[in-house]
């Protein structure tokens, strides 16, 4: 499959990628959602964001991707600092996203939402939709895809720009257990083609599964970061889960 899908392919320079954030903080009136973050990810990884609701996982894809500014800190990705660009240039730069709540237009077919990213074209899109198994319903309005389609969907699209640098929020809530494999078979397909990945995700066996590497937050600030095996045992780890 991945030697039809040349555009999925890191750019030559796509060694030397990686996302930086440098003591970033994000409050919203008195709750600080990102705490003085200092964290990175590097090329061609899947990295797992886990940690307690509210720990501050979306805020930082927020920043990351531009919808939100910091207060304080930097981002930078591959050495250029992004902290104050907007999300459009920001996914030009080769940084795609999902959200955590489902954003298609129902009314419009499963095509057209893959065309709804600046640029995408029609053959992009349609390849895209067969390497997620969604091609016979391109014509289907998006409504009627099942809520597993509809993240595949979401999934896809985030692909659509090629980007070198995937976050994803949880895109296995709520999918059926087959779907779910699908999509991690994709996640680790498109891995050893050359993407990294940021994955937030609920589910420890996912995560485990995945992830080479897990960061995890809690009140905005990093409590733990390490492979699988070192994350399952950590102290800190389990009271923040489990403590209050
Ligand atoms: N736009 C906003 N306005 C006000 N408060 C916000 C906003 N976005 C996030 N917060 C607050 O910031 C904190 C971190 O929220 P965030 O959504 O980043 O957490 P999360 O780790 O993604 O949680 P979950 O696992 O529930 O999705 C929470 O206390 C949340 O209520
Ligand atoms: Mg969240």
């Amino acid at each position: 499959m991945a030697e039809t899908l040349d555009f999925l392919l890191p750019h030559p320079e796509g060694d030397t990628q990686m996302l930086a954030l440098k003591q970033l903080t994000k409050a919203f009136g008195g709750v600080r959602a990102i705490d003085n973050l200092t964290v990175s990810f590097e090329p061609h990884r899947v990295h797992g964001l886990i940690g307690p609701n509210g720990a501050g996982k979306t805020t930082l894809f927020n920043l990351t991707s531009g919808t939100l500014r910091p207060d304080n800190g930097e981002i930078s990705f591959n050495g250029v600092p992004i902290t104050w660009w907007n999300p459009w240039n920001i996914a030009r730069l080769g940084i795609g996203r999902t959200f955590q709540t489902i954003r298609i237009f129902p009314k419009m077919t499963v095509l057209q939402n893959m065309m709804v990213p600046y640029g995408t074209d029609p053959s992009r899109s349609v390849e895209l939709l067969e390497f997620v198994g969604l091609r016979e319903f391109r014509d289907a309005p998006a409504r009627e895809l099942s809520y597993g389609q509809q993240k595949l969907l979401e999934f896809a699209r985030a692909l659509v720009t090629s980007p070198r640098f995937v976050l994803l929020d949880e895109p296995t809530a709520g999918v059926n257990p087959i779907l779910v494999e699908k999509i991690m078979g994709h996640i680790r397909n498109l891995t050893r083609d050359g993407k990294t990945f940021i994955v937030i995700e609920h589910d420890m066996k996912v995560i485990m599964n995945l992830c080479e590497r897990i960061v995890v937050l809690h009140n905005g600030e990093k409590i733990a970061d390490g492979p699988p095996e070192m994350i399952k045992t950590n102290q800190q780890v389990i009271d923040a889960y489990f403590g209050d």
